[in-house]
């Protein structure tokens, strides 16, 4: 204790008050380390409050004595407005980027030139990981950490002190330091942590960061340290700033007393000879990158001999005597742990990859898509080689690629690198999750569970489907949600239509809704509400959300607007269940519904379990018909018209979209039922059946005269 603290802050001289705020941040420095690092508080709540305040009151008197590591800057000051600014007493410079050995070659032979030394003498270099992550300058005052400083702008950086107090592997006091040392190196978070911290967040509807290094810059970046403190931070000691006296004779054993005063320096960090030298150790820590559990961009060289690297000098931004050779972006080695298959809603089975995790292109990869057996195999579509033929395999070492925003996908198999237990991968013949027999249609790439809804997964992912967004989109009802009621005990969601029923069979139980975790009267009387508001449904959105194999948004819209309301439409799929007569060919006319998606439909129309289910649904709704378009002033209005022979002013596609739009059906084959037969050039043998059957024939043109023009 000074003896000015129990005088009145306005009795005190400058000097005085100077002497006091020096002691007063020491004093309260240690306390909030005290605090929260080693939860042993020295001081009681009150007196800490009470130095605070007196140091407020001090700063206040003399403004221009505040100092950069004011404790009103700290944990419980006031920081609502954000870090204070340090200007650096040492610039945190960048580095230059090597991307090839030639340039690393390049980066040898300026040095030398430089230096005057021929390419046969000896020359080393210290080779490190550049860490993926955010530097931190670090300013120790007799063995004290006295502030923590982000890079900001290279010149003057954020005073992020508090937090950096947080981190375990920061020292808070150093033993046999010199009185003024800087120490410089990154902060970053492992994977880790990582994923437990994204899971958390996400499991609290908090934001998830896309890459450790977010994850690592935001957590530091808080103004309140409480949340520092509890997110995992590292941090890796590499370089220094301000110094009082020299660390160390050379960069290897510069950082061998970063280590022995406490820091945590990195272990690959290796001495090399020349060039090649360095090169070899990049590739070694290249092919460990995916292991180690933590970002890394590159390989840092730095000349060993500090003598050396302060003739080498700067640059304007970056040093002379250090590079930094980056790793190819967007691809990257890992390790494939297993092969898992993954059922979708129409049972196709997805081989995916689950993968040692990597970040490619600034994201952490832990799976990628294995498409279909035959990519596995290492065989396309048509049976051609892919990858030189070579197929993937458990244990495999394999090269990831990330292309845009997309699933990520696995190039290349390193054959040199497989264990020698591994074992041709055997693609399933059964679903893994209903044991059906999962088959593969001829043409077909993929190999389907047969179970259908007995299948546990196909039904969940259709229920997923079901209240996704372009169908039901229940609020409240998302895909978590249906995870959890799916074969629930007491209120289970197994089909379409127990979402419908929830209401009234909650009403039913002892045990209610409203009394599980996680729910509550107000949440639970919200979802049977908004279950509720979803009977009413337009009738596309209702086949869309059947989630019926080939029958997107699209499709569904095409359904809805032909057949126009739920029960001509149902009525029209019964008819034509055996994929031939006059509803089919009707169904298979309408322009965009192909024999595939038709035979999808009607397939699941004429399968019992199925349409028992489409039924009870449809029970539980009130469908709407689709708004039918004004064709009073139509003149093929409910006719039915046949296209034949060679139109020039329109395709076929567009001829019959402007037909159906004016309410005309249109038909592929004449009948008796047809009304007008449209013939361009080459309509042949339907030309001659309409005039059999007295069907009036008109041309093109009659056609276009007929429709008002092109227009
Ligand atoms: S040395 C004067 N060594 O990379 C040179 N930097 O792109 C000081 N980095 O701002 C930097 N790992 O944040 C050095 N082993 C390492 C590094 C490293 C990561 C970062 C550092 C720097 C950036 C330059």
């Amino acid at each position: 204790m000074t003896d000015t603290r129990s005088r009145a802050v306005d009795t005190l001289s400058k000097a005085e008050a100077e002497t006091e705020l020096a002691d007063l941040a020491k004093v309260l420095a240690a306390a909030n380390a005290a605090y929260h690092t080693e939860d042993a508080p020295e001081l009681s709540d009150a007196e800490y409050d009470k130095l605070k305040r007196r140091n407020t009151a001090i700063e206040l008197r003399f403004p221009q004595l505040k100092r950069v590591d004011s404790p009103s800057d700290q944990v419980g000051g006031p920081l609502a407005e954000g870090f204070g600014k340090i200007t650096h007493e040492v610039r945190m410079l960048s580095l230059g980027n090597a991307f090839d050995d030639e340039d690393v070659e390049e980066f040898d032979t300026r040095i030398r030139k430089y230096l005057g030394l021929g390419q046969d003498d000896p020359l080393e270099y210290t080779a490190e990981p550049k860490i993926d992550g955010l530097s931190l300058s670090l300013r120790y005052e007799d063995g004290a950490l006295v502030y923590a400083a982000t890079r900001g702008d290279g010149e003057t950086g954020e005073n992020v002190t508090a937090n950096a107090r947080m981190i375990s592997s920061i020292p808070e006091k150093l033993k046999d330091a010199p009185d003024l040392l800087e120490i410089r190196g990154e902060v970053y978070m492992s994977h880790a942590d990582f994923a437990a911290l994204n899971k958390r967040q996400e499991s609290i509807g908090a934001k998830v960061f896309a890459n450790p290094r977010n994850a690592a810059a935001g957590s530091l970046r808080q103004l309140d340290a409480n949340i520092t403190k509890s997110r995992p931070l590292e941090f890796f000691a590499y370089a220094w700033g301000a110094l009082s006296v020299p660390l160390a004779e050379t960069q290897m054993e510069a950082i061998d007393r970063l280590k022995e005063l406490g820091f945590s320096t990195n272990p690959l960090t290796k001495r090399c000879v020349g060039p090649s030298a360095l090169i070899e150790h990049y590739k070694g820590i290249e092919a460990q990158r995916a292991t180690l559990g933590y970002d890394i961009d590159g390989v840092v060289y730095k000349v060993d001999d500090l003598a050396l690297q302060a003739r080498l000098g700067f640059r304007s931004t970056t040093p002379r005597w250090a590079i930094a050779h980056k790793f190819a972006a967007e691809l990257a080695w890992t390790r494939l742990d297993a092969i898992e298959i993954q059922v979708g809603r129409t049972g196709a089975l997805s081989p995916v990859a689950r993968l040692q995790p990597v970040t490619v292109g600034g994201v952490v990869v832990s799976n990628a898509t294995l498409h279909n057996e035959d990519y596995i195999a290492g065989r396309d579509a048509k049976g051609q080689p892919i990858r030189d033929g070579k197929d993937i395999r458990e244990g495999d070492w394999v090269q990831v690629y990330r292309a845009g925003d997309v699933i990520p996908k696995i190039a290349d198999v390193d054959l040199s690198k497989r264990p020698e237990s591994a074992e041709p991968y055997v693609f399933p013949t059964h679903c893994p999750k209903c044991s059906s027999d999962a088959v593969r249609e001829e043409g077909d790439a993929v190999r389907r569970c047969t179970g259908g809804l007995i299948c546990p997964a196909q039904a969940v992912e259709k229920l997923k489907h079901f209240v996704s967004r372009g169908a039901f989109d229940i609020e409240g009802l998302g895909a978590k949600q249906i995870e959890a009621f799916y074969h629930d005990d007491i209120l289970p969601i197994n089909e379409p239509a127990d979402i419908f029923t929830l209401r009234e069979r909650d009403a039913l139980q002892l045990s209610k809704l409203k009394t599980r975790d996680g729910w509550g009267e107000k949440s639970a009387g919200n979802l049977f509400d908004a279950i509720d508001e979803k009977r009413r449904i337009p009738m596309n959105r209702l086949i869309f959300a059947l989630g019926l194999r080939h029958v997107g948004d699209s499709a569904s819209n095409l359904l809805a607007n032909h057949y126009v309301s739920w029960s001509s439409f149902e009525h029209a799929m019964n008819e034509a269940n055996l994929r031939q007569g006059a509803a089919w060919d009707e169904l298979i006319s309408i322009d965009g519904v192909g024999t595939v998606m038709a035979g999808s439909v009607v397939d699941a129309f004429a399968q019992p379990q199925e349409r028992a289910a489409i039924d009870r649904l449809v029970a539980q709704l009130d469908v709407q018909d689709m708004p039918r378009r004004d064709t009073s002033s139509s003149p093929v209005a409910d006719k039915t018209l046949v296209f034949s022979g060679t139109l020039e002013k329109m395709t076929r596609a567009e001829a019959k979209a402007r037909a159906e739009a004016l309410g005309a059906k249109v038909s592929g084959s004449v009948s008796a039922k047809t009304d007008l037969l449209i013939a361009g050039p080459g309509a042949g043998s339907k030309a001659k059946k309409a005039a059999d059957l007295g069907v009036e024939t008109i041309d093109e043109d009659g056609w276009l005269f007929l429709i008002g023009g092109l227009g």
